[in-house]
């Protein structure tokens, strides 16, 4: 899966892998580290879908509240309930989802649980990413590491916005953190960071679901609103920061 993942900026070289930000099962997909997944304690009841952090009208106008109703909903919690019914009495069952990312992400006869998987914790991932419209001001400690990695802000959002608009087809542009530097990363479909073992700090969602109805075809004006309006610089922060 990790083949659909398109790097874009690559000021980052030679930088030893970070810890991902969650889960510490092993990356494979056999049962027994799922068993051992298990043992260790990484383990959840059902999946439930994730509240909003903030009213589905306060994106507005960058983000109407019809489109995020029926994109949190409808399309996020048919991934959730993917997720439960493909796990099902199977050793998957429990799994956080995190752990089902990483033990299906090599595994093509896994392939739909993966995708489910992958796009439910990506959602979930986005709401988080995103705020009501505020000031856009920049914490010093991410807004050093992001002068160090672009130049500038402004640099980071240009790149931000190269990745989500070539994006071809459906996927998501991610703010990424690698060893000691920040890159910008294009991923299709529900391909993840976290199948590279890289942290995210947040994500712009590029399905057409995210926009067609407030912009039609013009995913460019609704990258550029969302850059402009809506990023959470505080949850980038937290990710970067760890905690
Ligand atoms: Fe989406």
């Amino acid at each position: 899966m990790s083949s659909g993942t398109r790097e874009i900026s690559s000021k980052s070289t030679k930088s030893r892998q970070t810890a991902p930000p969650v889960s510490s099962a092993k990356a494979s997909a056999t049962n027994n580290s799922s068993q051992e997944a298990i043992k260790s304690g990484s383990v959840a009841s059902a999946h439930l879908l994730p509240q909003l952090p903030y009213p589905e009208n306060s994106l507005e106008p960058a983000v109407s509240v019809k489109t995020l109703a029926l994109h949190h909903g409808k399309h996020h919690r048919a991934y959730v309930d993917n997720v439960n019914k493909l796990v099902t009495g199977t050793l998957f069952a429990g799994l956080l989802l995190e752990t089902l990312i990483r033990e299906t992400a090599s595994a093509p006869e896994h392939t739909q649980l993966f995708n489910n998987a992958a796009q439910a914790w990506n959602h979930a991932f986005y709401w988080r990413s995103l705020r009501p419209p505020s000031d856009g001001i920049v914490p010093p400690a991410l807004k050093v590491r992001i002068d160090a990695s672009f130049g500038s802000v402004d640099a980071l959002k240009r790149e931000l916005a190269a990745a989500a608009t070539t994006q071809f087809g459906s996927g998501w542009a991610w703010l990424v953190m690698h060893g000691s530097r920040l890159r910008v990363l294009a991923t299709s479909n529900a391909d993840s960071p976290l199948t590279r073992d890289l942290r995210p700090l947040l994500t712009i969602d590029v399905w057409e679901h995210a926009y067609y109805l407030d912009y039609q075809n013009r995913r460019a004006d609704y990258v550029s609103a969302v850059l402009d309006k809506l990023i959470n610089w505080d949850f980038a922060t937290e990710n970067l920061l760890g905690s």
